[in-house]
């Protein structure tokens, strides 16, 4: 295989911290490169510095043998480097062919669009990746996996030699990630070559020929695809091997707290949702995207309205203002952690004190000192890195500020019931495992904790009753014993292998 990319001595620190000591990083013609680390690895730091969005402090970069200078966006697009950003950069109202020729339209003499051309050449590039689009579609009627494929197409047109992808199933479902996974297959066909980035194990055994491992800014191996398997990558990657205990279902005492949800329904989706979960248990809810999985825990913490129905923690009803619940000592975690969970440009301390801040005061006065304690609790608690509490939020990698979510409701000390969306997602192995150690610790506390996770795996790992919706109504609820995945993946498409059990 000849060599594409080759990084060599990367080095990068911000404000005097070294996150990148010296990285080397080679992409061979075709190949498709994956790129693992926990959370704060430095595997954004090192894409944005290929892709010209941060300067290296020091190192080469060279394509094909040759020394290149990455200074912009458009000196890495000038050399076929291209990356499909998670927060995709297309213009809603245009069309798929216009947004794909965006900035290099085709025109008779500067002036006139030629656009039959286009069309033509737009139709014979979705031929021949075969991606499910048509050039008219407008891009605000395309869900994400397909606005992904247009994003990849503006890539073909630029005559990318290789196509970066930073955690690009991140909020695709398992249909369209497979529809991915062919995609860069046929990219890989055809001799692009592909950096792929993900904390899914299973999509990198499945899919890279190569694998960069990155530790604390620093490459502690590069494994060919034979030696890619499971306990190796996650040694490498965190320092030491996790125990992957079986899980043992744990059931309500009788003396249990107790959430009661009763014919719930909104005016747009939920259907008369009924079910409970008890403290001292983990309630998994699944089912598909829109099933109305997340409603149902935004309507607990008075985000979204019902319009019927009554949600009860032992027999009290609960405000239905965000406000007062959270007073009441119920946090939720929501899925769209960096919009609504956080405030970005507030430091770690201050984010962790928003639900906190009734319990600071000292005679009149938040006590900054206070503030400060609960602040640094949070961070030793879920191992937040770095651990500097000024630090602002947007600053820090994404699952470390996913972690600084969790955190601070962790920080309430009257917490009754944590409802948490997508626990997981964008979180490597490690804090994964510590994440699920903190949701069973509350638990084990009397806590009632309720988790909506479109990962089976997980659900299946950490549930102890397992509720699967359906179009907004509850369609299964299944003690979580010798379940496999089919059995939830059959739920979610309405077809029930296992009795229900509503005992709980
Ligand atoms: N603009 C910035 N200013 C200060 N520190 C930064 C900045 N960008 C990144 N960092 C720090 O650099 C380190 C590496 O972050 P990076 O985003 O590269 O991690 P990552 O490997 O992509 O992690 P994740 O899996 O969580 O996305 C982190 O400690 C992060 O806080
Ligand atoms: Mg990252």
């Amino acid at each position: 295989m000849n060599t594409l990319l080759q990084m060599i001595g990367i080095e990068k620190s911000f404000s005097g911290v070294k996150v990148l000591k010296g990285v080397d990083f080679t992409v061979g013609e075709g190949e498709i490169h994956g790129l693992m680390g926990e959370n704060g690895a430095g595997k954004s730091t090192l894409i944005k510095i290929l892709t010209g969005v941060y300067p290296g402090n020091s190192g080469v970069i060279r394509m094909n043998g040759k020394e290149i200078f990455i200074n912009s966006r458009s000196d890495a697009m000038a050399n076929g480097i291209s990356v499909i950003y998670q927060e995709l950069s297309l213009i809603p109202t245009l069309t798929v062919m216009e947004n794909i020729f965006l900035g290099q339209e085709l025109t008779f003499g500067k002036v006139f669009l030629k656009k039959k051309e286009m069309h033509r050449r737009a139709e014979q590039l979705i031929e021949k990746c075969r991606f499910d689009i048509k050039p008219d579609d407008l891009v605000e009627t395309l869900c994400v996996a397909k606005r992904q494929t247009v994003e990849i197409m503006k890539s073909l047109l630029l005559n990318a030699k290789l196509i970066i992808m930073d955690e690009p199933t991140a909020s695709l479902n398992a249909a369209e990630s497979e529809n991915l996974f062919k995609i860069i297959r046929n990219l890989k066909s055809q001799g692009t070559s592909i950096v792929y980035i993900s904390h899914r194990l299973e999509e990198i055994y499945a899919m890279v020929d190569r694998l960069t491992i990155l530790r604390d800014g620093a490459v502690v191996g590069v494994l060919p695809r034979e030696q890619i398997d499971p306990v190796t990558v996650v040694r490498m990657m965190i320092g030491k091997c996790l125990d992957c205990a079986e899980h043992t279902v744990h059931d309500a005492a009788s003396e249990a707290a107790v959430l009661e949800v009763t014919n719930l329904c909104s005016e747009t989706l939920l259907d008369h949702v009924s079910f409970r979960a008890y403290g001292g248990q983990i309630l998994g809810i699944g089912g598909l995207v829109g099933s109305g999985r997340s409603e149902v825990l935004r309507s607990i913490f008075g985000l979204d309205h019902y319009t019927e129905g009554s949600i009860r923690y032992n027999g009290e009803a609960l405000p239905r203002s965000a406000r007062e619940v959270s007073r009441y000592g119920i946090g939720l975690v929501p899925e769209d952690r960096r919009n609504e969970g956080l405030i970005p440009l507030l430091n770690i301390v201050e984010n962790m004190a928003l639900p906190n801040y009734d319990q600071l005061y000292e005679t009149a006065f938040v006590s900054g000192k206070r503030e400060r304690q609960l602040g640094m609790r949070g961070i030793e608690s879920l191992s937040i890195r770095p651990g500097d509490p000024n630090i602002r939020c947007i600053n820090l990698s994404g699952g470390n500020q996913q972690k600084v979510v969790i955190s601070k409701w962790l920080q309430r000390k009257d917490l009754k019931v944590l409802l948490v969306d997508e626990p997981t997602a964008g979180i490597d192995v490690g804090a994964k495992a510590e994440i699920y150690e903190i949701m069973r610790r509350l638990a084990n506390q009397g806590c009632i904790v309720i988790v909506v996770t479109s990962d089976v795996e997980e659900l299946i790992k950490i549930a102890d009753q397992i509720l699967i919706m359906v179009d907004g109504k509850v369609f299964q609820q299944m003690r979580n014993e010798n379940l496999t995945q089919d059995d939830i993946l059959l739920a979610a498409s309405r077809i029930k292998r296992k009795e229900p059990d509503h005992a709980n």
